[in-house]
């Protein structure tokens, strides 16, 4: 295992995965970092499968204040935990590191992201909530599930895979109902607010072929997948006439409340950084 640094010198906090060197969180806390002049660094912490529970068992010696956790490594954060917030054990799974008097803590910021990204970008949305229709039924689906309902919304789960949709819905409860995708036309009638949180319509991963004719002209799109930013899914929500909020700003909302916790500032997800992150995203993916 290796962490890697840029600076020496004050609190150093990184993000876990395997693999982990396409992460854009580095950028993130590294602008946090610089705009408000802490002496402080973020770096990419690689470690493998087989050599994670090691790791986490020796966190406190690594000298770490904190870390991201991402694929694939955020059950075994969790199970690493002294201490999980309810959240992220309600959700099953820890992005967010941070030691605390010697114990490492987690929590789970995703539903957060999730829910801040659409308060900044679509204000007033979930003031009477009804329906909500979600594509997928994996982790990223797991954590907005959970803000949507905490939310007051009636999620349909749609996924290729029923069995994964009905986990959700013994984790969450009634307000969760598990259907196949022959349900979807029905349920973009009444869905106030649609999100997609598949790869499909990504190079490589299936044909997204969603007909929002059906919807209502006042439903909202948003996204989990933000490579690229605009997906198959919000574009054809576009083409209809409909309102659609990218999935770049859960990414960016996501690591606020680590940064606050490692750092001791609660920074911003201005315009500015949201360019930045854009342009590499364009870099990468053009
Ligand atoms: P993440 O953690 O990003 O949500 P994941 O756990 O791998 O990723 O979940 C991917 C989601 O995309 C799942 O809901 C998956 O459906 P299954 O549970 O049936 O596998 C869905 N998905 C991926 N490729 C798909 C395809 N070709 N057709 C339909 N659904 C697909």
């Amino acid at each position: 295992m290796t962490v890697r640094d840029t600076a020496a010198s004050g609190p150093r906090s990184g993000v876990v995965g395997w693999p982990v060197a396409h992460s854009r969180s580095p950028l993130i806390h590294g602008h946090w970092l610089a705009r408000h002049g802490i002496a402080g660094s973020y770096g990419l912490i690689p470690v493998a499968p087989a050599e994670i529970a090691v790791f986490f068992a020796g966190f406190a010696a690594t000298g770490l204040v904190g870390a991201n956790v991402t694929v694939p490594h955020k059950e075994a954060a969790l199970a690493a935990c002294a201490d999980v917030e309810p959240e992220a054990r309600e959700i099953g799974a820890v992005n967010t590191l941070w030691m605390d008097g010697g114990r490492l803590r987690g929590t789970n910021t995703d539903a957060h992201g999730f829910l801040a990204n659409l308060d900044q970008r679509a204000p007033g949305w979930d003031k009477s909530p009804g329906r909500a229709l979600v594509l997928g039924a994996g982790g990223a689906a797991r954590a907005i599930v959970w803000g949507l309902v905490r939310r007051g919304f009636d999620v349909a789960v749609v996924n290729r895979t029923v069995a994964r949709a009905e986990d959700l819905v013994r984790a969450f409860g009634p307000a969760v109902s598990a259907r196949g995708w022959d349900a979807v036309p029905r349920l973009l009638r009444d869905a106030r607010l649609a999100v997609n949180t598949t790869s499909l319509g990504m190079d490589g991963h299936g044909e997204m072929d969603i007909d929002f004719s059906v919807a209502a002209d006042d439903m909202l799109v948003t996204d989990a997948v933000y490579v690229p930013v605009v997906t198959p899914f919000l574009a054809a929500a576009s083409a209809r006439g409909l309102a659609t909020v990218d999935g770049l700003g859960m990414l960016l909302h996501q690591a606020v409340p680590g940064f606050e916790k490692w750092f001791g500032l609660r920074p911003e997800v201005t315009d500015e950084l949201r360019a930045l992150v854009l342009a590499d995203i364009e870099r990468s993916h053009p």
